[in-house]
C-alpha cells in the first residue's frame, strides 16, 4: 500500500503516477493499472455531476465518492494512496471536513491554496491529517482568476506561485499539485520545494503527473483541456453499445433464449 511517506520519499526517484477516480469500478481500474495515487477530485462536480464548475461541490458528494473509491481500492494487492479533495464548501470547518473525508476512507486530503485554502491546510496539518497542496490554477477560485487561464505568465505572478508552493511546504504539505502553468515554472517550483510536485498542465519536469480519468478515457467529451491526453474513446463506445442494445430490443433480438428463464 502506498503511504504519504512513500510518496514524499519519491522526490527525484522516478515519476509519480496519479489519476482521479469517483466510484467503485473506476477505482478498481486505477488500482489494477498500478497507479501510485488515486485522487477523489472535486472535478467530479464538472465531469460526473454536470455542474458548471467545482464551487458547488458539497461535502456529501465528496464523502459518497470517497467511500465508493475506498471500497474499489480495498481489494488491490498494493492499493494506491487515496487522497480526497476538500471542496470549497468544506473550508469553513476544515478540520471537521478533513475528518469526514478520512472517515470515508481517504488517507490524506488535498487543499487548494487560495486564501481560505492556506488557512485550511495549516489547520488540517496541525490536526495531524496528511495534506496535499494545490497551486497555480485553482478551479475553486475561478471567479477571482477570471476563467481557466494559464497562470504564472508574468514574473510577479510566477513568483507568487513559487512562494505559495513554498508556504504550503512550510505549513506541512507532503506534496503539491501544480495546475496549468508554463513548463519552465513547473520545473522551477519542482526545484524550489523538497516535497514532490504533481503536475497537471505544468510540463514534464514535475515529480509526477495527474489527469482526470474521465478526460483520458473520453468519457467526458464536452471540453478537452490542451494538457489532457486521450487514451480511449469510452464515451463513444458506450453510445454505440447502448444504441445496439436499443436496436436489439426493438427488433426482438434481446432477450434471447440464453438470457431468459
Ligand atoms: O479536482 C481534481 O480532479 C483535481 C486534479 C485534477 C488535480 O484537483
Amino acid at each position: 500500500m502506498s503511504t504519504v511517506y512513500d510518496i514524499r520519499d519519491r522526490k527525484g526517484k522516478g515519476k509519480i503516477v496519479a489519476i482521479t477516480a469517483f466510484d467503485y469500478p473506476t477505482a478498481q481500474w486505477c488500482a489494477a493499472a498500478g497507479v501510485d495515487i488515486v485522487l477523489v477530485g472535486d472535478s467530479l462536480g464538472n465531469v460526473a455531476h454536470g455542474l458548471k464548475d467545482t464551487t458547488g461541490v458539497t461535502m456529501e458528494m465528496m464523502e459518497l465518492a470517497t467511500r465508493a473509491v475506498a471500497r474499489g481500492l480495498a481489494g488491490a494487492d498494493t492499493p494506491p494512496l487515496l487522497v480526497a479533495d476538500m471542496p470549497l464548501s468544506g473550508m469553513a470547518e476544515p478540520v471537521k471536513s478533513a475528518e469526514r473525508l478520512m472517515d470515508a476512507g481517504a488517507a490524506a486530503v488535498k487543499v487548494e491554496c487560495h486564501s481560505a485554502g492556506m488557512n485550511a491546510l495549516r489547520a488540517v496539518h496541525e490536526a495531524n491529517i496528511s495534506v496535499m497542496a494545490h497551486v497555480g490554477l485553482m478551479p475553486q477560485d475561478i471567479e477571482r482568476l477570471g476563467g481557466y487561464k494559464l497562470q504564472g505568465k508574468t514574473p510577479v505572478a510566477a513568483h507568487g506561485i513559487i512562494e505559495c508552493a513554498r508556504a504550503a511546504e512550510r505549513e506541512g504539505a507532503f506534496s503539491c499539485v501544480i495546475e496549468k502553468v508554463p513548463r519552465m515554472l513547473g520545473a522551477e517550483i519542482t526545484r524550489a520545494v523538497a516535497i514532490p510536485t504533481i503536475g497537471i498542465g505544468a510540463g514534464p519536469d514535475c515529480d509526477g503527473q495527474i489527469l482526470v480519468l474521465y478526460d483520458i478515457l473520453g468519457i467526458f467529451r464536452e471540453f478537452r483541456p490542451k494538457f489532457a491526453r486521450r487514451y480511449a474513446e469510452l464515451g463513444k463506445e458506450a453510445v454505440d453499445a447502448i444504441t445496439r442494445y436499443g436496436e436489439d430490443v426493438q427488433e426482438g433480438r434481446f432477450p434471447g433464449a440464453g438470457e431468459s428463464y
